[in-house]
């Protein structure tokens, strides 16, 4: 290729058209030439002599612009050089279209063969998370369907697009609702889908009146905060179509909740046999659950049903949220990601919790198969570190955890990673020490780290602290908090930990003999001692 720059100073080279194929090697290699800040006469120096066309405009060069916006380098420091002779018109659309930048890419057209091929099965780059395109779905919107997404109390756009599945079977449109819609180990989905409490939901939301398993929701709205329910609304607004439509939609599910198998590597205390089948044994040893009780749960009418079902709707699929036992050791859910690959559809949304311990299954790295995809997002469920991880979370090993995300940062910087932290009495005063190493370490930037409060069971509520540590972690709280508001850009990661200070408002008693009994048993199965990993504990009454 020949061309005639002026004397830039130019910082790297990338040759679009070797990028063709996987539209993450080509973030990558963008995000590798990413600098804070560069020198006026500095330049990247984009080529590019063929482009994929479903209508008037590339995908590459689309894919391109989305790219270099989502690394947040200026347009200004892009030298684009293409064969292209309709490159003018074609980059004044994807510049209006879908560049954040309203300064151009430098562009130069050159001498040379240019090919168009087509692109009827290519998925542009798109961060299906980027907030401009969220506020570009909505702009969109008539004031009616304003109203229904925004300012009803009662309307949620899940139960038109969304089914969450549990290990028993339970049926709901999303995991926050309490109780079930039908029955997975006896219906189809397709049929859950249709019956008529489904149905009678949805007309109530469309009246704006209350359902009665969206209590969780009401319940975070009425203290000021958002609800899944207020997210949705957000998030999937450019559906509101198909709930205006009918309160029996088409079945093609957009949005999938798998928690249908409870496979899990860990017995994290927080949890139960019925997410983890590791909680087997430690729970028929404590009398929490009965030995007869299969070791292994897995929802609907046989082995391979709800993965066959899934299967079948993956064309339709925006979003995959895999919630265990512990998904990176289930083996549908690989094969769930070979097919998407299959099918091209790098784009969907794929949502993880994870306990970050086990990065490959059977040999096969978990990075191979999210080879391509640009959605991943992963919320690492990370409680402490050191030996209080593998106290709270048994069978932890945290060296392999702290590798997994320095692989991560390595491998794929793309992917939207956060901590989600469960906070309850044992770690809540750890809490803000972990979350300051995990920046110091370089492994998160501040914001990256939620804080989901602990609810159930009711005796290791962080709000039964007695008061001596209540005022403990207020004070460390409140330091903490002068440490990370400056550094916490969209005010997330200060609204945890400021939710846990108001939730020792609301201060229920400690209830020792419920605390220890719990604890006690199982400490005594694993030979641990609460108190050696958690010595801020000692005073708690006996
Ligand atoms: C059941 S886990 C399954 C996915 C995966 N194994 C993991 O731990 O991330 C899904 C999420 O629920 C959280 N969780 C488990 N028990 C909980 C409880 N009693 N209260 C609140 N969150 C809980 C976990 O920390 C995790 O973030
Ligand atoms: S890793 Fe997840 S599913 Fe497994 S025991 Fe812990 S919380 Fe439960």
């Amino acid at each position: 290729m020949v061309y005639n720059l002026p004397a830039y100073d130019i910082v790297g080279t990338i040759n679009c058209d070797e990028y063709k194929d996987n539209f993450v090697d080509l973030y990558l290699a963008i995000k590798k030439l990413y600098q804070p800040a560069y020198e006026p006469n500095q330049r990247i120096l984009i080529t590019s002599t063929l482009d994929f066309y479903k209508e008037s405009h590339g995908l590459i060069l689309q894919s391109l612009q989305t790219i270099v916006n989502n690394v947040d380098i200026s347009n200004y420091f892009i030298c684009f050089v293409t064969t292209n002779k309709n490159i003018e018109q074609e980059y004044a659309y994807v510049l209006d279209t879908y560049s954040t930048d309203p300064v151009p890419f430098n562009i130069q057209c050159i001498d040379g063969e240019f090919t168009r091929l087509s692109g009827s099965s290519i998925r542009p780059y798109r961060k299906i998370n980027d907030l401009d395109q969220r506020n570009n779905d909505i702009k969109d919107l008539t004031k009616k369907q304003k109203d229904l997404l925004f300012n009803s109390k009662n309307f949620c756009i899940l139960p038109w697009i969304s089914l969450s599945i549990a290990t028993d079977g339970g049926v709901a449109p999303c995991c926050s609702y309490r109780g079930d819609t039908g029955d997975a180990s006896k219906d189809s989905l397709k049929d859950i889908w249709d019956n008529s409490v489904n149905q009678d939901i949805r007309q109530r939301m469309i009246d704006d009146l209350p359902v009665d398993g969206c209590k969780q929701c009401v319940f975070e709205e009425s203290l000021g905060k958002g609800s899944l329910r207020t997210s949705s609304n957000t998030t999937f607004s450019k559906y509101i179509q198909i709930a205006e439509k009918s309160t029996t939609p088409d079945y093609n599910l957009k949005y999938v909740d798998s928690y249908y198998n409870n496979l899990c590597n860990l017995s994290c205390r927080i949890c139960s046999h019925s997410s983890s089948s590791s909680w087997h044994a430690p729970a028929v040893a404590t009398g929490k659950i009965d030995k007869s009780t299969p070791v292994f749960l897995k929802a609907g009418r046989s082995d391979t049903d709800l993965y066959d079902q899934i299967f079948e709707q993956l064309d339709n699929i925006d979003r995959i949220y895999f919630a265990g036992g512990e998904p990176l050791i289930i083996n549908d859910n690989y094969k769930i990601l070979d097919e998407l690959s299959d099918r091209g559809r790098y784009d969907i949304e794929l949502i993880y919790n994870t306990n970050m311990t086990q990065n490959q299954l059977k040999g096969r790295s978990i990075f191979d198969a999210w080879k391509n995809f640009t959605n991943i997002t992963i919320g690492a469920s990370l409680d402490a570190e050191g030996a209080r991880a593998n106290y709270l979370r048994t069978g932890t090993v945290w060296e392999k955890v702290v590798e997994f995300r320095q692989e991560m940062i390595r491998l794929r910087p793309d992917i939207d990673f956060f901590i989600s932290c469960t906070t309850s009495l044992i770690n809540a005063v750890h809490v803000p020490d972990f979350h300051r190493s995990w920046v110091e370490q370089g492994l998160i930037q501040p914001e990256q780290f939620n804080i989901n409060a602990l609810n159930q069971p009711s005796w290791l509520c962080v709000n039964t602290a007695p008061e001596y540590l209540q005022e403990q972690i207020v004070e460390k709280y409140q330091l903490h908090l002068e440490w990370l508001r400056p550094l916490d850009r969209h005010g997330r990661a200060s609204a945890g930990f400021e939710g846990i200070i108001e939730r020792l408002n609301n201060t229920v008693k400690f209830d020792p003999q419920a605390f220890w009994n719990n604890i006690l048993p199982l400490d005594k199965y694993y030979n641990a001692n609460l108190l050696d990993n958690f010595p801020e504990l000692v005073d708690l009454p006996q």
